[in-house]
């Protein structure tokens, strides 16, 4: 075994009633908010600098670059969003994460609020996930309680207010600027950038938002220092090449242990699968998505990619978000790829032409493709159609959903093209869709028609 699991934001998961203040604080919660208070904003800031946090939201920007981006001394006020509102399919680290340690994120709002001399924070939350909402506003109450947040925090001088919204339940707003307007009460739709969020972002002031991994990796920073972070993960000479600290990487799928496993940066798909046992018995990988739904699909021949943003990025596709979801030989492809194509349709905002209808088409060419309609010919024609309207949306839409919409589609006739044609050869789908449910009866596999 090469791999080492390095739970920090997990650490406490085992522990009884782990979302307490209380069990948090025993296991050194809060004591960097009393460190962070006792150095300037700035100095804060240049520690995220040089602990190379990336944002853990999906594109890896760096965290402390961010904040210092936010002009300061002008007349407007300066706000901390965190997104949390993980909405992308196969991506379920927040979410977990918030319901077993929600204390963590909390001290790291009020720390990273400090840093930019923010006096409001805001926690946008996925508007579903009722149970996620309650804890977290039990653990603000109880931060409020301690004298973490409110006024005069521990008695420094500093005040801060933390509001925990929900949501209506829209997978654009999770796009920073589409949140930005759901918060202000608008209808989610992306904004024009520039001005970038850092100089005119909630209510038209300088504003961070940040994923709630990438906060809630701040305590530990502070805790253990910045040498520490940066310790962990890749190495390369150019500081722009590295990929730094622990993460969580979710394993769903046709795996035997599903979960959320904790390790640095760079480890790969293979050491995970032998840390978790493996993909489900009697079957092989097939396909996987390195990070979410709108990240280029990758087969068994990238099991030793290290999962970092550079590596990921080598193998033409992307880290996003560690949503690490396992296919084995029993999937049909061109029905995954549906269903995603499926989602994308329906979450597209409609604000611009080649998103509306471009994922409306590609969801009709699919669905044709998918029931094996036609001749050899048409499919032919059907896959070039894929590619030129996939082609025609990715890079010319308003927003990075469109470009995840196509990632799906193209890798996977990149990869898969014979199991497209299949579909016609069969007359419908040559896999049974029994076999890749997780109930199915082991060695099942191929229909016979
Ligand atoms: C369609 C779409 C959905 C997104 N959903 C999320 C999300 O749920 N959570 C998140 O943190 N970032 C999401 N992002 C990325 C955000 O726009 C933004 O990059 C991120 O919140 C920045 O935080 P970070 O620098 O800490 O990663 C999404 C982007 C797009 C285009
Ligand atoms: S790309 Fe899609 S989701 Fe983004 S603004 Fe255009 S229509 Fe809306």
């Amino acid at each position: 075994m090469t791999v080492t699991l390095t739970p920090v934001l997990s650490r406490t998961w085992d522990v009884d009633r782990s979302w307490t203040r209380a069990v948090y604080e025993e296991h050194e919660g809060y004591s960097a908010l009393r460190t962070a208070l006792g150095r300037t904003p700035d100095e804060i800031t240049q520690m995220v600098k040089d602990s190379e946090l990336r944002g853990r939201g999906g594109a890896g920007f760096p965290t402390g670059n961010k904040w210092g981006f936010i002009p300061q001394g002008g007349d407007k006020p300066v706000y901390l969003v965190v997104n949390a509102d993980e909405s992308e399919p196969g991506t379920c680290k927040d979410v977990p994460f918030m319901m077993a340690n929600p204390h963590e994120l909390v001290e790291g709002v009020i720390i990273a609020s400090y840093a930019i001399r923010a006096a409001h924070a805001f926690i946008y939350l996925r508007g579903e996930v009722v149970h996620v909402l309650r804890r977290l506003q039990a653990a603000v109450a109880e931060a409020y309680e301690a004298g973490y947040a409110g006024t005069d925090i521990l008695g420094s001088g500093y005040d801060l207010e933390i509001t925990v919204h929900a949501g209506a339940g829209a997978y654009i707003c999770g796009e920073e600027t589409a949140l930005l307007d759901s918060l202000e009460g608008r209808r989610g739709q992306p904004r024009l950038r520039p001005p970038f969020p850092a100089i005119a972002g909630l209510y038209a002031s300088p504003t961070v938002i940040n994923n709630v991994e990438s906060i809630a990796s701040v305590p530990s920073i502070v805790r253990n220092g910045p040498e520490w972070f940066a310790g962990l993960g890749t190495d390369d000479e150019d500081p722009r090449k590295r990929s730094k600290g622990m993460v969580l990487y979710s394993l769903s799928g046709h795996v035997n242990g599903p979960g959320q496993y904790e390790a640095p940066m760079g480890v790969t798909l293979r050491e995970l699968l032998e840390l978790s046992g493996g993909v489900r018995d009697g079957h092989e990988l097939k396909f996987w998505t390195p990070g979410g739904s709108s990240t280029p699909l990758l087969t068994a021949e990238h099991l030793d990619v290290p999962l970092s943003f550079e590596g990921i990025a080598g193998a033409k596709s992307m880290l996003g978000t560690r949503a690490l979801q396992v296919f084995d030989e029993t999937t049909c492809v061109v029905r995954a790829v549906l269903r995603w194509t499926e989602f994308y349709a329906h979450e597209s905002c409609g604000k611009c032409t080649p998103c509306r209808e471009g994922t409306y088409w590609l969801v009709q060419i699919l669905r044709r493709l998918e029931s094996g309609e036609g001749t050899r010919a048409e499919v032919e024609e059907d896959i070039e159609k894929l590619l030129d309207i996939s082609d025609n949306i990715l890079g010319r839409s308003f927003c990075a959903l469109a470009d995840g919409a196509v990632a799906p589609i193209t890798s996977s006739l990149q990869y898969f093209r014979d199991e497209y044609l299949a579909h016609v050869e069969h007359g419908g789908c040559p896999l049974d869709p029994a076999a890749s449910t997780l109930f199915a009866p082991q060695g099942a596999g191929a229909k016979t028609r």
